[in-house]
């Protein structure tokens, strides 16, 4: 195993030593980003016993420092990109719900969180990430102010550099999600917090963003952003924002329609993939769940949205049930994470995945990593670990693996194949949502294209097949388990299987 694990690093840095300074999207399609939230990934003294109540929603203690310290723990699990918390100056008060840890009510925009770390200390993550060849994503909020209070009493003058209320809808509280003008302009949050809501599109309000954000990237190296509540936010605010920040942008449209979704990467050049999320979740949740309907939806933002490559991939974060809340079953939760890796888009696995974690609704799934141990023997941790390594190691063979679009090769109730890459050089990955107590069966899956006789090695049990002489893979399902297949001839010299 930890030779393997050091074979996926490897290729991480080679596959990014190119790219460092460059943070395009196309640089990005090939990472793979592993989310934190600072406060509760990592903390400066190294415990792993410091308490964090989730139900609290106090700052527990994660840090830079701590997030440095533990940068073996994420790129041996094969990613090669971070995205942290929002790093400006919040809230600095406890409110009824709790403190800033998450970092969503920015006050001040030119002050750093200070529970996070110093201003050094977040440039010394950005060096200790690029010296390793990864890339930094920064989580901001455009759309928000955050005060801790009612509508009436907010104070714009302690707001910065928005500190007159002429910057600011006046107030109104989101009440109609089918109305676009409702969702813009009015109002996140209620009378505890209130989500005082910028006027993006007023072009004085857009230009002090255009300026802070051109500073923000340049004084932190960031190489990426995450922008928060996109969809609250005036869609034309973003082609001018992304020109200033200058680097890729993947924004939260937390949406699960594709129609309303895919339009927003005409104004950026990504967003998370909630469409995928929900029939992902369904298809995975339960032994019962729909494969059809993750296959039509596979196919439906194919056809809508602009690069369905350059998705955020993802079946856990900080806004979600944890998919251990719904069971338990660690194969349908290793079927979900390879299905997060394999497909298209960017993989983002959020901090705890990788150890089962089973938190529910906000503020349970937001447990402390620290916790864990850092166990990198757990199941889902070495299993993350050989899917990044596969993936690293596509990327590394084929320049076309990333922009090839996977595709359904083969389907049914219990199981859904696909292929992503070509050449001979493609990945077939074969899920299941039979669970660990399913029974054995063998798949017949065409369509691989692979001819008859080629050897392919499945990686995530390290077992050699050839393709039999009417050009099927014969694929032994057992356990519910996903198989996932390469050429063998591509894997001279990795590492993986031993080869
Ligand atoms: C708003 O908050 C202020 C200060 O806490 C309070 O005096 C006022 O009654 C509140 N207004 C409403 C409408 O709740
Ligand atoms: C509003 O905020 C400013 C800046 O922090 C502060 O000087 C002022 O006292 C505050 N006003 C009130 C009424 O609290
Ligand atoms: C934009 O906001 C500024 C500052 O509040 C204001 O002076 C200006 O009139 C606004 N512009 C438009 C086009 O609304
Ligand atoms: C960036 O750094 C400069 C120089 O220290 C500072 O004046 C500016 O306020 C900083 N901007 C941001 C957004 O951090």
């Amino acid at each position: 195993m930890k030779q393997k694990i050091l074979a996926a690093a490897a290729v991480a840095v080679a596959l990014a030593s190119v790219a460092v300074d460059a943070a395009t999207p196309a640089q990005w399609r090939s990472k793979a980003i592993y989310q934190v939230l600072t406060d509760r990934f990592a903390r400066t003294d190294g415990s792993t016993t410091a308490t964090c109540n989730t139900p609290d929603r106090v700052y527990c203690g994660g840090s830079y420092q701590g997030i440095i310290n533990h940068l073996d723990y994420i790129q041996n699990m094969g990613f090669s990109a971070i995205w942290i918390s929002p790093i400006t100056y919040n809230i600095p008060d406890t409110t009824a719900y709790g403190d800033a840890f998450h970092g969503y009510w920015q006050q001040n925009l030119y002050e750093l969180n200070s529970n996070f770390g110093s201003g050094s200390d977040l440039k010394n993550v950005a060096t200790a990430l690029h010296d390793r060849g990864m890339y930094l994503m920064v989580d901001i909020v455009v759309n928000h102010n955050g005060w801790k209070g009612n509508e009436s009493s907010v104070n714009y003058s302690s707001f910065y550099p928005f500190n007159q209320e002429s910057y600011y809808h006046s107030y109104c509280a989101i009440t109609d999600y089918n109305n676009q003008d409702n969702v813009e302009d009015c109002w996140l949050g209620d009378s505890n917090v209130e989500l005082v809501d910028l006027k993006t599109e007023n072009s004085t309000v857009a230009s002090m963003y255009n300026t802070w954000i051109t500073q923000l990237v340049s004084n932190y190296s960031i190489d990426g952003l995450r922008v928060d509540t996109a969809k609250h936010v005036d869609k034309n605010f973003f082609p001018e924002f992304s020109s200033a920040a200058g680097v890729f942008i993947t924004g939260e449209v937390y949406d699960g329609d594709p129609s309303y979704t895919c339009p927003y990467q005409n104004y950026m050049d990504s967003i998370l993939n909630y469409p995928t999320y929900y029939p992902l979740l369904s298809a995975f949740q339960s032994t019962s769940g729909s494969i059809s309907d993750l296959v039509n939806q596979l196919n439906t933002m194919k056809s809508t949205c602009k690069d369905t490559t350059l998705l955020g991939s993802f079946s856990e974060n900080h806004d979600l049930p944890r998919f251990a809340s719904y069971t338990q079953d660690i194969s349908l939760a290793q079927n979900i994470i390879a299905y997060t890796i394999l497909s298209d888009g960017i993989p983002i696995i959020y901090a705890g995945q990788e150890q089962h974690y089973d938190g529910g609704n906000d503020p349970n799934n937001r447990e402390a990593t620290w916790l864990s141990g850092y166990n990198t023997d757990s199941t889902l941790y070495k299993h993350v670990a050989n899917l990044n390594q596969i993936r690293n190691q596509a990327i590394y063979k084929d320049s076309t693996y990333l922009t090839y679009q996977n595709w359904v090769i083969y389907s049914d109730t219990t199981t859904i194949a696909m292929r992503k890459g070509y050449d001979d050089k493609q990945i077939i990955t074969v899920l299941s949502n039979k669970g660990a107590s399913g029974a054995s069966y063998t798949q017949a899956i065409g369509n691989t294209g692979w001819s008859a006789g080629t050897s392919v090695v499945e990686v995530l049990s390290c077992t050699t097949t050839s393709v039999d002489s009417s050009g099927n893979l014969q694929v032994p399902m057992a356990s519910g388990l996903p198989r996932v297949y390469y050429p063998t001839a591509e894997l001279s010299g990795s590492g993986i299987c031993g080869q």
